[in-house]
């Protein structure tokens, strides 16, 4: 299949383009600053080239968005409900890297301008109609990825991987018993049995 990872050269995508790669998938890297082949401009906080999902499969999008109230809202509001809507033309099934504490932001005033802009994108991709997933990974760790928990309602806390995370935002896309879902990610004892563990998911609708 041919996959596009928006955030690409991030720690979480560099990560999933790995895994992807391994795994005998064609792999184009979305950036802000294309560098070298399979790589394609992607900026979130800007228009997305109409045909940028020609030929592409499945799209991760794991963005970093900006600090700023304005940029948050233009990058994981606005920018995914434009991605979101691109993918929805074609279904091409989409997986986003979101963050816990979405239906919390009281509990997190810092972040509180990204947590709203981000459930606002997460809240656009439902509605546009394709096939997608919601990873709510926890705090991210550059430790080894061994084992991964799953859980639903956004009430927990704790740290998960960047390895985990990238595993598991490649078996949602790549898995349909994982669409229409979304799932808070933590480290666990083991790695689960994907299939099962998104069977056991609540559907968002
Ligand atoms: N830090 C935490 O504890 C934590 C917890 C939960 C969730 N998360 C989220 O998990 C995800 C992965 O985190 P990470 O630390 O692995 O990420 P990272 O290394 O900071 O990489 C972020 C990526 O975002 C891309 N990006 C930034 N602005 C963009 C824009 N306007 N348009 C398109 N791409 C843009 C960058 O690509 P270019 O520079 O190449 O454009 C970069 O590859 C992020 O969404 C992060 O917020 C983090």
């Amino acid at each position: 299949m041919s996959i596009l990872v928006v955030g690409g050269t991030g720690r979480t995508g560099r990560r999933a383009v790995e895994l992807l790669t391994a795994d005998g998938h064609d792999v184009l890297v979305g950036s802000r600053r294309p560098r070298g082949p399979r790589t394609v401009t992607v900026d979130l906080a800007r228009d997305l080239a109409p045909d940028l999902l020609r030929d592409i499969d499945g799209v991760i999008a794991s963005v970093e968005p900006p600090t700023d109230s304005a940029g948050a809202v233009a990058v994981m509001h606005h920018g995914i409900a434009r991605l979101a809507e691109l993918a929805a033309a074609q279904r091409v099934p989409v997986v986003l890297v979101s963050q816990i504490y979405i239906t919390r932001a009281a509990e997190h005033p810092d972040l509180a301008d990204i947590i709203e802009a981000r459930a606002a994108g997460e809240q656009a991709l439902r509605d546009s109609g394709t096939p997608y997933a919601v990873v709510r990974p926890g705090w991210l760790t550059d430790s080894p990825g061994t084992g991964a928990r799953l859980e639903q309602g956004d009430r927990g806390d704790g740290r998960v991987s960047r390895d985990t995370v990238a595993r598991a935002s490649v078996e949602a896309l790549l898995r349909p018993e994982a669409h229409g879902t979304t799932f808070e990610l933590y480290d666990g004892p083991a790695m689960p049995d994907w299939a099962a563990a998104f069977t056991a998911l609540k559907a968002d609708r």
